[in-house]
């Protein structure tokens, strides 16, 4: 089977992008790929973080992720610091990666900003820390959404060099993997500007819908989402930024064609449609959400999957770590 890894930050509530861009493909991939799912607790640190927070944080992810539909047999879910080879990798990839390769990434410039005197080396670190996630177990795809394009382009990066530095042509150290952004999905707007995407980050709680919203919530945000005076509703008009995210949640909420979708709302006005909306997403959450609470009270549960999780993780981790250290010349252990 090919094989797929992507993860999550355990920092704050998931929220419609998250499911839309990443985990509800994840769900669906598991039927062709062998999908190494990772919660990326030590990623959650690169900005200041509540430590009393941490571990609830990635018992929440891994939550969330069996509560969507991720089947802890079928593929592998464990957290990021219970691998030292994380880290560890990372450091050896520090060792090959041009300073400025990092100094472009756009999420470190905007999160930067924001921390001004306090940025981290982490946070400009983060993106080879996330090469070392997805080339320790050699998958063929990564699948995300949109804003994590260009960490996946760096990723190919390193591994090329990696390869033309320290590999042969006709034996390459490191597989080169493909990012996976699935068009539909893959960037979830805020309900308060259409022109920005749905952030964890986001100062205003009504930007976005988190996963445990509770009905009443999430039908509030729905009537309070910005919109716009025209009439009828319609996709891809530039005009309408805030039209076509909300008809492109109702598609993907109503499992529906985008053409259906336009047919039927063509003619609509926002107080038929906005209901509408929220019911549909209301009844596509409630029994992820109703799974969600009930593993949350099952922490030994959580726990075993997590377990078997590394162990099956460090199978394909550790080899690769071995094969790296191998090509880069370090004296093997005894
Ligand atoms: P994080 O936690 O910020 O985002 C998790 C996933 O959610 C997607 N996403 C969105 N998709 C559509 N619309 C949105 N508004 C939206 N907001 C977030 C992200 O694209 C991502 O797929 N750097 C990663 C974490 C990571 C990782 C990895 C991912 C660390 N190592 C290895 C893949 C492979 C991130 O941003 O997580």
């Amino acid at each position: 089977k090919p094989r797929i890894l992507s993860g999550i930050q355990p920092t704050g509530n998931l929220h419609l992008g998250n499911y839309l861009g990443a985990i509800r493909n994840w769900v669906e991939l598991q039927a062709e790929y062998d999908c190494f799912l990772v919660v990326v607790d030590l990623h959650a640190i690169t900005v200041p973080h509540d430590p009393a927070q941490l571990a609830e944080n990635s018992y929440k992810i891994a939550a969330t992720y069996l509560a969507c539909g991720i089947d802890p047999e079928r593929s592998t879910i464990f957290i990021q610091s219970h691998l030292p080879a994380h880290s560890e990798l990372a450091w050896l990839f520090n060792c090959i990666t041009p300073l400025n390769w990092l100094e472009r990434m756009i999420q470190f410039k905007e999160k930067a900003v924001k921390q001004g005197e306090n940025v981290s080396i982490g946070l400009l670190d983060y993106p080879v820390l996330q090469a070392a996630d997805i080339l320790l177990y050699e998958p063929d795809v990564v699948p995300v959404g949109e804003d994590q394009k260009q960490h996946i382009e760096l990723t190919r990066d390193i591994a090329a060099r990696l390869n033309f530095q320290f590999g042969s042509e006709d034996k390459p150290v490191l597989k080169v993997p493909e990012p996976l952004i699935r068009k539909a999905g893959a960037r979830v707007m805020s309900l308060t500007d259409g022109t920005q995407k749905m952030s964890k980050s986001d100062p205003s709680d009504q930007s976005r819908i988190d996963l445990t919203d509770p009905p009443a919530v999430i039908t509030k945000k729905i009537k309070r989402a910005k919109t716009d005076p025209m009439r009828g509703l319609e996709f891809n008009n530039p005009d309408r930024p805030e039209c076509n995210n909300l008809l492109g949640l109702y598609q993907l909420f109503s499992n529906q064609t985008k053409a259906a979708v336009a047919e039927e709302c063509r003619e609509m006005g926002w107080g038929q449609f906005k209901p509408l909306l929220a019911e549909t997403i209301v009844a596509a959450l409630e029994p992820i959400q109703q799974r969600y609470h009930e593993l949350m009270r099952d922490r030994a549960y959580l726990e075993a999957v997590l377990r078997q999780g590394q162990e099956k993780a460090e199978q394909v981790a550790l080899p690769t770590l071995d094969k790296v250290k191998t090509a880069l010349g370090f004296a093997p252990k005894g």
